[in-house]
Parts: structure tokens; C-alpha cells; sequence
């Protein structure tokens, strides 16, 4: 479907789960999140009935996302069945990577495509830091075991913080170096009114560049990233700036959140409700989104936060 600016909608999002095994500092309290009571949130079956519906509709790439996803329990029977869903094409899951020794497998076999890991350092401690329980070496275990699983891609997420992985942009731009796996530099974008992760934590993606002289450009883009290549690499870098360059005009993208939210953009607090719906009623909330969505968001930088009303783990990245 195309919406009220001419752009052609074929990507959804659709969160699983808030729920996470991480907290990372920039997406989550450290005290998790409510629990939400489980009759809020979509059932399998309305998640692959919102599925259907988006497909009627000329969706044809699925992310599933969180919170982290793998910790869903029926995430494995939620990707096989959305994966079969006549239109849907591409299907890729974003992941902070600790469960795919277990579950990359499993998730190929299901027909995922592609897999997104979130890594921010390769420091431990770092590690520890940022997640704040999170172990670095069960994170590369899993970068490992989605390279062994055959994935179409494997990308890695690095969201730039100012004055904590900075000093990293040069080592964790060399995985590309010794895997075929594609590093993305992620701006910070102000979610949330914490002072850590405020203006003074903002990188514009540029400095990336500065830091890497013999990266080259590469022709392609890749959905909202610009791509650039280390000679010799097996993987591209990529710069996603959501801050110092909106991606609006080129947006394809609606979101589903796992309590049944359908938002048509990450950063307005616009919601449709799909829970308990009907097939018929879920398609039309579903045209009310896209044709409702924002032609951008006006308030996006470094000193204007979001005004998506929740929380990233709450609304699938
Ligand atoms: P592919 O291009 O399919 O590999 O995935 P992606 O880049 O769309 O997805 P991923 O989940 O890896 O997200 C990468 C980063 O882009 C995250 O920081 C997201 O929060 C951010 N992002 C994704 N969609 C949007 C969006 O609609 N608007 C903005 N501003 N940021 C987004
Ligand atoms: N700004 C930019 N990226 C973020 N992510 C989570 N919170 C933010 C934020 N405030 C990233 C995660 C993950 C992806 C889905 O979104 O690191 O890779
Ligand atoms: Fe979990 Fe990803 Fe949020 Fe970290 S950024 S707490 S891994 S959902």
C-alpha cells in the first residue's frame, strides 16, 4: 500500500515480546518492565493474523524484534508460520544474540533469512556495563553460532555512545575483516530523558568515517543505512544517523507492538489497537496506520527526545 507521501509500505516490524534477558542502559530500567498481564498482549495466532493482513496489503519484509525476541518461547513456531505467510518474502530477526547458540538453528530451519545481533563493545567489562548483566563471551558465542547456521546475512547493530565505545569504532569495524558479517553504527536516539544517554552521549555517525580513512563507499544502500567497505573486507560498514539525516522520506516501515499497538512511526505516540479484532477489522487498522503515517518526525535531535511515549524495548527498535 502507498501512503499519503507516495511512499510504497512493504516493511513491518512486529515486536514479541518487552521482556528481555538483558537491561541495556539505553533501552531498559534497570528493574525491567512490568509485567504486563499476558491477556494484553497479542496471542501467536493474532500475531500471524497481523502477519496476513500486512501481506494483503503489500508487506513483504518481516522483522521480528523485542525486547529480545529469543526469549519468547514459542518463537521458533511464531517465525515458521510467519515465514509461510503467501507475500512475506524476507524475515529477519533482531537479537542481542545470547540465545542463538541454542536457537540459530532452529530459526534457519524455521526459514529465517537474516539475523541483526546487538554488540556495543568488545570489552567485557564494557559488556557488563552497558547490559548491565550481560556476558560478552555468551554474545560472541552467538555471533558464532549464526555465522554456522547459514544465514542469508549476518549483521551486527553498534550504537555509538559518546565517551564509552568510541575508542571501539576501529576494532569493531575490523570484525568485517575476519567475518562476513556487516557492522552497522547506530546514532543514540534520545528515547528516554536519562542524562547518560542525553546530548553529551550523541555521536553523529560521521565520525565513524573520520576514524576509518581507508573506508571506501559503496554504491548500494541497504534500507537505511549508507555502505562503506574496508579494502580487503568480507562485510560492509554501514552508518544509520536517525538524528544528523532522517530516513523519513525513504521510510517503508510500520510497527507492531507485542501488546497489539500498530504505530506508523517510531517516534510519534500515534497507536492503533489490534487486539481481539477480527480479520476484517485488523486489515482496516492496519490501512488507518499507513494511511495516517507522518510525513516525518519534526522533533528527532540530539536535544529534542523522541515523543514515542515508550520505552525502545517497548516499541521493537
Ligand atoms: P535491515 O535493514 O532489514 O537489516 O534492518 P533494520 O536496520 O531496519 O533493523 P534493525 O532492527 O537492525 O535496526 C537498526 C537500527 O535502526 C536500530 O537502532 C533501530 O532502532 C533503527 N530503526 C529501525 N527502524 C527505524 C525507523 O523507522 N526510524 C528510525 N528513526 N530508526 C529506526
Ligand atoms: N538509539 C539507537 N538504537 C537503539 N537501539 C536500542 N535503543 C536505541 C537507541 N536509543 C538498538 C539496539 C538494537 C536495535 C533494534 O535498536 O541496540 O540493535
Ligand atoms: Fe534487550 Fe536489546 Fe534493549 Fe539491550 S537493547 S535491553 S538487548 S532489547
Amino acid at each position: 500500500m502507498i501512503d499519503s507521501y507516495g511512499r510504497r509500505i512493504t516493511y513491518l516490524r512486529l515486536s514479541v515480546t518487552e521482556r528481555c534477558n538483558l537491561r541495556c542502559r539505553y533501552c531498559m530500567p534497570e528493574e525491567g518492565i512490568c509485567q504486563k498481564d499476558c491477556s494484553e498482549m497479542l496471542t501467536e495466532d493474532e500475531m500471524i493474523a497481523a502477519v496476513q493482513a500486512a501481506a494483503s496489503l503489500g508487506i513483504t519484509k518481516l522483522r521480528i524484534t523485542g525486547g529480545e525476541p529469543l526469549v519468547k518461547r514459542n518463537i521458533v513456531s511464531i517465525c515458521r508460520r510467519a515465514c509461510a505467510v503467501p507475500g512475506i518474502q524476507d524475515v529477519a530477526v533482531t537479537t542481542n544474540g545470547l540465545a542463538l547458540p541454542a536457537l540459530a538453528k532452529p530459526l534457519r530451519q524455521a526459514g529465517v533469512n537474516r539475523v541483526n545481533i546487538s554488540l556495543d563493545t568488545l570489552d567485557p567489562e564494557k559488556y557488563r556495563h552497558i547490559t548491565r548483566i550481560g556476558r560478552l563471551d555468551q554474545a560472541l558465542a552467538g555471533i558464532r553460532a549464526a555465522l554456522d547456521a547459514g544465514f542469508d546475512k549476518v549483521k551486527i547493530n553498534v550504537v555509538l555512545i559518546g565517551g564509552f565505545n568510541d575508542d571501539e569504532i576501529v576494532p569493531l569495524a575490523n570484525l568485517t575483516r575476519e567475518y562476513p558479517v556487516d557492522v552497522r553504527f547506530i546514532e543514540l536516539m534520545p528515547m528516554n530523558s536519562s542524562p547518560e544517554f542525553g546530548p553529551a552521549a550523541y555521536l553523529p555517525s560521521r565520525i565513524v568515517l573520520e576514524q576509518l580513512p581507508d573506508a571506501s563507499a559503496l554504491p548500494e544502500s541497504d534500507g537505511v543505512a549508507r555502505l562503506y567497505r574496508l579494502p580487503g573486507a568480507l562485510g560492509s560498514i554501514g552508518l544509520i544517523s536517525p538524528v544528523s539525516n532522517h530516513f523519513c522520506a525513504q521510510c517503508n516501515r510500520i510497527r507492531l507492538t507485542a501488546d497489539g499497538k500498530l504505530k506508523p512511526c517510531l517516534h510519534s505516540a500515534v497507536e492503533y489497537p489490534v487486539k481481539g479484532l477480527s480479520s476484517a477489522e485488523m486489515l482496516e487498522q492496519f490501512r488507518r496506520t499507513i494511511g495516517s503515517k507522518p510525513e516525518k518526525h519534526e522533533l528527532l535531535s540530539a536535544l529534542h527526545p523522541s515523543q514515542a511515549g515508550r520505552m525502545m524495548n517497548q516499541i521493537g527498535g
